[in-house]
């Protein structure tokens, strides 16, 4: 049996742990597997390398892919590299392709397989974790500990100077980097998509906590955010559509510093947040989600996607429905916000 794998959208550390743990499993049950390069753009132009168990062993630990990765999305341009995806498919003998990606890569998977019915099996990453289809996604365990590790870095200096550091993180369209992050830290105050800003709050709780003798402050800010009536100029899109997002944590700090009148300063965390090695956690859930994937690849049950429910792996059909966004569950922003001065 030969196997594809690819991985699309923001690299994510466990990328790595699922392609070794894909090429080890196939090779034992006699098959073979091929890595496709940059995402859907490797099978678009026909970029690939073969992965020999021996190759990929080492990197378990590494961040990114070794495959590379891309936004790009074949349906932009459907006449032409749709037709050419399926043809390198057929040239390279495929008899499955795992596909790891985030709610963009997948859904291409979907469409592929509901127009043309190829032999997919999905695999949910992102360091969001802002997918109906795990209750933990790998590579989020791993970019909380380095908002965290930041966090505490700016703390000591935030605390010499008794400043408000305002840090600003990923997290796309929902809080749950933030959040979480936050409540690792004990963040005096955390801001998210899901729950409006309100300024006036925000405001009073650091007011309260300079009150009571606390003179430096931490207030993590979800890039999603939206600050009220601010009308964030948009960089780029790219092949899906999405803005780029950031600039939130400036306009929070200039409102805090002009509010309170303490120097506040802003810190984007930014792409840091995606780097380095994934955590023992993010290796063991990577691992076991290659490890299922090619299980499904080699019993034929295509057309499937991985999901985490507890600490169990399981499968859905991968359709559009499977790739809904979940936000970030308010109960954890109440355990949060129980901090808040
Ligand atoms: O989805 C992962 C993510 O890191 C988001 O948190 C962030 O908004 C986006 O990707 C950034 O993407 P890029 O690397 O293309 O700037």
């Amino acid at each position: 049996m030969k196997v594809g794998i690819l991985t699309g959208g923001g690299d994510c550390p466990g990328l790595n742990a699922v392609i070794r743990a894909v090429a080890r499993r196939v090779a034992d049950a006699g098959g073979s597997c091929v890595g496709f390069l940059e995402g859907w753009r490797g099978l678009i132009r026909g970029m690939s390398r073969p992965l020999a168990p021996d190759e990929v062993e080492p990197w378990l630990g590494r961040g990114g892919t070794i495959l590379g990765s891309s936004r790009t999305n074949p349906y932009k341009s459907p006449d032409a590299d749709v037709p050419r995806l399926r043809r390198h498919f057929a040239e390279a003998g495929l008899d499955a392709l795992v596909v790891v990606g985030g709610d963009d890569t997948l859904g291409v998977a979907a469409r592929l397989i509901n127009d043309f019915d190829l032999p997919i099996v999905g695999v949910p990453k992102t360091i969001d974790n802002d997918l109906m289809l795990a209750d933990f996604s790998f590579g989020f365990d791993t970019a909380v500990n380095v908002v965290v590790d930041a966090v505490e870095r700016l703390r000591t200096t935030a605390e010499s100077h008794r400043r408000v550091m305002v840090v600003e993180t990923m997290g796309h369209s929902t809080g749950w980097l933030a959040c979480f992050a936050g409540m690792a830290v004990g963040a005096d105050y955390v801001l998210v998509p899901e729950v409006p800003i309100d300024v006036r709050h925000l405001v009073s709780a650091l007011k309260l906590r300079r009150e009571s003798g606390r003179n430096h402050a931490i207030v993590l800010v979800a890039e999603g955010a939206r600050y009220p009536d601010a009308n964030p100029a948009v960089l780029e899109t790219e092949d899906f559509g999405h803005p780029r997002l950031g600039g939130v944590g400036a306009l929070v700090a200039n409102a805090i510093e002009r509010r309170l009148r303490v120097e506040t300063r802003t810190v984007v965390l930014g792409h840091l947040q995606r780097g380095g090695a994934p955590t023992a956690h993010d290796r063991v859930l990577a691992t076991r989600m290659g490890l299922a994937a090619a299980e499904l690849a080699l019993r034929g049950r295509f057309g499937t996607v991985l999901t985490l429910r507890g600490s169990q792996i399981a499968d859905v059909p991968l359709d559009s429905h499977a790739l809904a966004t979940r936000t970030l569950d308010l109960a954890f922003y109440q355990d949060a916000a129980a901090f808040f001065y």
